[in-house]
């Protein structure tokens, strides 16, 4: 038998986790012959709750489930783990902008990012779902000076799937035929989803879809999407948010198919002259579990003023936390 994996799941009584946990422990993330250690932080209150969870996992009898560790303690929480979801954390409610969680999420993925400088295993995975996630990241990575900061990503593939569907749909054909969307910048309604370099079935998007489609129609729908089940749910995401976040994780287990990228907030390079280390969401491919921003995409005037709105976003947001950085 392989040796078990240690997985934590920050949040793991909340909504996205109730869905995470289930799949996590079924094997979806590394695959059926390994077996996993799942390790579940909550607060203190939240405990009572996650304990029916846990009765929910033990009775599943999941045969690669080989323990679960339920703890309020991030020292416990965090200690060897080699992948790591970082859900917890307040969702926004109806009328309320994601930005508007940042005074209250902020101070949890300093104090996290700090334990896990400490107690994860060098080679871990971080991926940061709690919002405003883009900003959250940055003060997990400035918060763990001693991992590289391509430990950590933040979650773009929940716009990124939301691309794929809005333009499969319109198109008429399957989500398979469609590659290479681009969600830029911020996980807000400022994000830029961009059809110039996406091919349906190996033509280009754009010359299958009107313009006025385009700008009016596909790039608010995904922008404002979480907003949408919002209200629609009376509360955020939560099922698509965990799908999106195991197939984040598991592009960088797998890697990205040759010729394809997903997109993943990372500390940016200075790559289109995105400002050095601010967390914005990229183009990427992965390979043998490095993240490489895709270069070379030319970008035109409407592009580059997109980007420019996300950059300007998150500064904003990096000046607003700047004392925990
Ligand atoms: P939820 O309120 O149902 O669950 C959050 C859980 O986190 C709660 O159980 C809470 O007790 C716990 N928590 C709070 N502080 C914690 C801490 N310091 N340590 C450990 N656990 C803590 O919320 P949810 O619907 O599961 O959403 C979680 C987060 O994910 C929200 O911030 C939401 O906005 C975000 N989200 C992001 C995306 C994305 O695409 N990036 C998508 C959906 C939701
Ligand atoms: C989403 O995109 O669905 C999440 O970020 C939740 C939200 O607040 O919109």
């Amino acid at each position: 038998m392989k040796t078990p994996v240690e997985i934590v799941v920050t949040g793991a009584a909340g909504h996205i986790s109730y869905s995470l946990l289930f799949r996590l422990a079924a094997g979806e993330l590394l695959g059926l012959d390994q077996p996993i250690v799942l390790r579940l932080l909550e607060i203190t209150p939240a405990l009572n709750t996650l304990a029916g969870v846990v009765m929910e996992l033990n009775d599943c009898a999941y045969p690669l489930l080989h323990k679960i560790i339920v703890t309020d303690d991030p020292e416990v929480a965090f200690q060897g783990v080699e992948y790591a979801f970082l859900v917890g954390a307040k969702p926004r409610q109806q009328g309320m902008l994601r930005s508007d969680l940042l005074e209250q999420n902020a101070a949890i993925f300093a104090a996290q990012g700090r334990v896990i400088n400490q107690v994860a295993n060098p080679k871990v995975k971080v991926l940061v779902t709690g919002n405003p996630a883009n900003t959250n990241a940055l003060i997990a990575i400035k918060n763990a000076p001693d991992l590289p900061a391509n430990c950590f990503s933040s979650m773009a593939m929940l716009d990124h799937t939301r691309a794929i569907s809005q333009l499969a749909l319109k198109c008429e054909e399957p989500v398979t035929a469609i590659k290479n969307v681009i969600i830029w910048g911020n996980h807000s309604c400022t994000q830029y989803p961009d059809l110039h370099h996406a091919k349906v079935n190996d033509s280009e998007a754009l010359s299958l879809v009107e313009h006025d489609w385009y700008i009016d129609q596909f790039i608010p729908t995904v922008q404002y999407r979480g907003t949408e089940v919002i209200k629609a749910r009376g509360q955020s995401s939560a099922a698509s948010a965990a799908h999106a976040a195991i197939q984040h994780m598991r592009t960088l287990v797998y890697g990205t198919a040759p010729g394809t990228w997903v997109s993943m907030g990372v500390a940016s390079d200075g790559s289109y002259g995105v400002p050095e280390g601010l967390v914005f969401s990229f183009p990427v491919t992965i390979q043998d579990g490095q993240i490489s921003i895709v270069q070379g995409l030319e970008l035109n005037e409407f592009s580059l003023e997109k980007l420019r709105i996300n950059q300007e976003e998150l500064i904003e947001e990096r000046q607003a936390i700047k004392h925990l950085l």
